[in-house]
């Protein structure tokens, strides 16, 4: 079944004005190295970032534009941390239609110069994605100027843009029909939660049609931004906002966006809350590129981080099918790439002394 039948039943975009890059469809592999150390026998990888723009939210891209598309819309406006204007801005420029997005303060250098390679046109707004009533402001002003009559919003959250939304639920589906066995745990990292919801939503609907128990999926999110999942863990009913102070790019999201239905989809059926530090997420970051292949941005090991508490709480049972989303790739965010091969040398030798420089 291709993905654009998945994303049908959500979506009421003709044919004609549904666009692709190739997103979806992406690999889950096996840990072989992490998961035995961690004492779990079934943990797996969602490769994400092998997506076209190089992360989850093309999905996302692919069901708004095409939406756009099917509209008539000619005018994107955006909000984003980086990976949503990447996504959003290549594409726009496949489907024709302006782009203008308003960027956190911190993102990323490798995120901007991308979403500039694709033509779009770039703001970053001080305190955004770390003071809430600056977010806040910034979500008004934007929503003035998506109601043109020539433009749309685009904010990867249910609460803005459910369409685009639907897109990212492909990926719940996805995981039902890849894993070998039924999914016992997803761990999703949050910043807004609308990924963590869509992959709920998607394998509820999925398990609930093949007829088997739907997966736990859980919430992780860095200390510095516990909108989430310590309310979800804590039996709240509400997500809250905070002072942002997490430095992981792509979760830096200071108010409830789609929290309250996070904890609304994933509590009945198991799901709970985790909270990582950044120097836990970066550990992980480096152990998926040292010790499994996967090269990964902060936020893609972010899930892992979750699942490794998980496991030393004894909250995943040895034989149990768990997968980590890892969502976006390690080339969006050099920095942190950088300080990850901080102290490995790469000197430049004579052609006489490769073998002494290799001999060390
Ligand atoms: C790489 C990555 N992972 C996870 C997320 C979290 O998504 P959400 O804000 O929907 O919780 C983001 C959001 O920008 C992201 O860029």
């Amino acid at each position: 079944m291709s993905i654009w039948t998945y994303a049908n039943r959500f979506s009421s975009t003709p044919r004609e004005h549904q666009l692709t890059l190739g997103e979806g469809a992406t690999p889950l592999v096996r840990s072989r190295s992490i998961g035995p150390q961690l004492g779990i026998e079934n943990l797996f990888f969602k490769l994400e970032m092998v997506n076209p723009t190089g992360s989850y939210k093309d999905r996302f891209a692919a069901s708004a534009i095409s939406d756009m598309l099917a509209q008539g819309k000619t005018h994107c406006v955006a909000t984003s941390s980086g990976n949503t204007g990447a996504a959003l801005a290549g594409y726009c420029a496949s489907a024709g239609i302006r782009c203008q997005i308003v960027i956190v303060e911190g993102a990323p250098t490798g995120k901007l110069s991308q979403m500039l390679a694709y033509g779009a046109q770039l703001c970053r707004v001080r305190g955004f994605g770390t003071d809430p009533e600056t977010s806040v402001q910034v979500f008004e002003t934007l929503s003035e100027l998506g109601q043109r009559p020539e433009a749309a919003l685009q904010v990867s959250a249910f609460r803005y843009s459910p369409r685009g939304m639907s897109g990212v639920q492909t990926l719940g589906y996805e995981l039902v029909e890849q894993a070998e066995m039924p999914v016992d745990h997803v761990f999703c990292p949050a910043g807004g939660g609308g990924l963590t919801v869509a992959v709920a939503r998607g394998c509820r609907e999925l398990a609930s049609e093949q007829g088997i128990s739907p997966a736990k999926v859980h919430c992780v999110q860095p200390e510095g931004n516990d909108t989430i999942s310590s309310p979800l863990r804590n039996g709240d009913l509400q997500g809250r906002d905070v002072d942002c102070t997490t430095k992981v790019s792509g979760l830096q999201v200071a108010n409830v966006i789609d929290g309250n239905e996070v904890i609304a989809e994933c509590r009945p059926l198991g799901g709970t809350g985790y909270v990582v530090t950044d120097q836990e997420v970066y550990t992980m970051q480096r152990r998926l590129a040292r010790e499994e292949g996967v090269f990964c941005e902060p936020a893609g090991a972010v899930a892992l981080a979750g699942a490794a508490k998980s496991i030393a709480l004894g909250e995943v049972q040895k034989a149990e099918m768990t997968v980590c989303l890892v969502t976006g790739s390690g080339f969006k965010d050099g920095a942190s790439v950088q300080k990850m091969v901080a102290d490995d040398p790469c000197p430049l030798i004579g052609v006489g002394e490769i073998a002494d420089c290799f001999s060390a």
